[in-house]
């Protein structure tokens, strides 16, 4: 039996996804890439399943010396890995619990502390050049963004990494692509320049990397998808930002003729006349944050939107049918029902065919959770930290709004 083990817990956001989430692929990747072979994968939505494969995994390695339980957590999964964990210590297992993810990332020592006692290593940042250092050894390295547990070391800092020199989950067959596959996420680059106070991507997170991935990388691996046939590429890139190095994935996608769908997250000020007519000749499906049009409920969320710019590139997406839908937010500090029937009224007047409401959450370590008390914002924890009421709105006016919300997201639905 080999001495030290990776077990993998992905759990799924949505059921019936298929895939290995793109963060625990390019973690294994970076594990396989330096020759650490010895890694478990457990995928499941659900708490049973979970449990009951962890403790068949508990029970066969029960005498390697190293066991490792990994864990990216985000905010709808924070509750489901708590259970876990306290269950787990309890049935028995030994091993080391190491977590990470955006929870990890934007919390605080003490919270993690307190919602995760069981767990023993926290890691903040990206994980994969710091992952093989933790696996490998049995001691409390010190290593930037590490973090243990019961240590009293401050933890404010994040990982290291180049990003750029990553090893790729695609080309590796972590991620095993079956002819004709319907559906993938994919990412060209991390983190993103702007700072809106409601979103966890806010600024670059790791401040003076190179936060793209090679380039040679990216073409194999849209060789790859062109070669698998894939149906959908969903670009999970917080923003896909128009430079030199955007143009270039976009002018490969069309040289090599790709055919299937490219669904790409956008802000609309970025969209310049080269990119549409890029957008032109590939399949695209363009994902454009708008939020609102009022200055007010803007300036809280630090989110300026340029109407003019919006108006134009709006009116030159629709001259070419250019497949899109334009996301807003309602229980915005600041908005009320009115404001945010003119800001559908808006887009309606524009003929944006698709329009998505989301309601606002409010995400550990963003800016508006920092100004909760002076906004009066109320949120419902059980679901998924919606603000339910502000200093500009009631609780009423939410539930009108939600219903406004609802009917327009149900209409894309059933219009698809
Ligand atoms: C991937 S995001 C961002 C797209 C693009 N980066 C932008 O800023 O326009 C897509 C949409 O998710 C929604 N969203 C982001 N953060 C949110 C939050 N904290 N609560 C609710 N919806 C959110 C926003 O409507 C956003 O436009
Ligand atoms: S909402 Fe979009 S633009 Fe704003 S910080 Fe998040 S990803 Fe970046």
């Amino acid at each position: 039996m080999n001495n030290n083990i990776a077990i993998f817990l992905d759990i799924k956001s949505q059921k019936g996804w298929k895939h290995l989430s793109l963060g625990c692929a390019s973690l294994i990747a970076t594990l396989k890439s330096k020759s650490f072979g010895y890694v478990e994968v457990i995928e499941a939505d659900n708490l049973a399943e979970i449990e009951s494969r962890l403790s068949k995994l508990n029970y066969i390695y029960k005498s390697c010396k190293n066991l490792n339980l990994l864990i990216g957590v985000y905010i709808w999964s924070e509750s489901i890995v708590s259970e876990i964990l306290s269950n787990i210590r309890k049935n028995g297992f030994e091993g080391r619990i190491i977590l990470g993810g955006p929870s990890v990332t934007y919390r605080d020592k003490h919270e993690l502390q307190k919602i995760f006692p069981e767990a023993d290593i926290f890691v903040k940042g990206y994980a994969e050049d710091v992952i093989y250092d933790i696996l490998m050894s049995s001691d409390k390295l010190k290593i930037s963004g590490v973090s243990y547990n019961n240590s009293k070391s401050k933890f404010e800092i994040l990982t290291n990494i180049d990003i750029c020199k990553l090893a790729s989950p695609w080309l590796m067959d972590i991620i095993h692509l079956e002819e004709n596959h319907t559906s993938i996420n994919w990412e060209t680059r991390r983190g993103c320049p702007y700072n809106c106070a409601y979103c966890q991507y806010h600024g670059n997170l790791h401040n003076n990397i190179h936060n793209k991935f090679d380039i040679n990388r990216i073409k194999g691996e849209i060789d790859l998808f062109h070669l698998k046939n894939i149906g959908r590429i969903s670009v999970v890139d917080p923003v896909f930002y128009p430079d030199k190095y955007s143009i270039e994935i976009l002018e490969y996608f069309i040289r090599i003729g790709y055919r299937g769908k490219l669904c790409l997250h956008l802000r609309v000020e970025l969209i310049k006349d080269d990119f549409i007519d890029l957008f032109n000749r590939l399949n695209t499906c363009l994902e454009i944050g708008l939020q609102t049009i009022f200055e007010e409920e803007s300036n809280i969320i630090n989110r300026k939107n340029d109407l003019v710019k919006f108006e134009k590139a709006i009116y030159e997406l629709n001259k070419r049918c250019i497949d899109y839908e334009v996301s807003i937010l309602y229980g915005l500090p600041g908005q009320t029902y009115n404001s945010f029937s003119k800001t559908i009224d808006f887009l309606k007047k524009n003929n944006v065919k698709k329009i998505r409401a989301f309601p606002l959450s409010i995400f550990p370590g963003t800016g508006l959770e920092k100004k909760m008390e002076e906004y009066k914002i109320k949120i419902d924890k059980k679901k998924l930290n919606i603000v339910v009421s502000t200093y500009s709105f009631s609780e009423e006016e939410y539930h009108i709004m939600e219903n406004v919300a609802l009917k327009i997201n149900r209409k894309n639905y059933s219009e698809q």
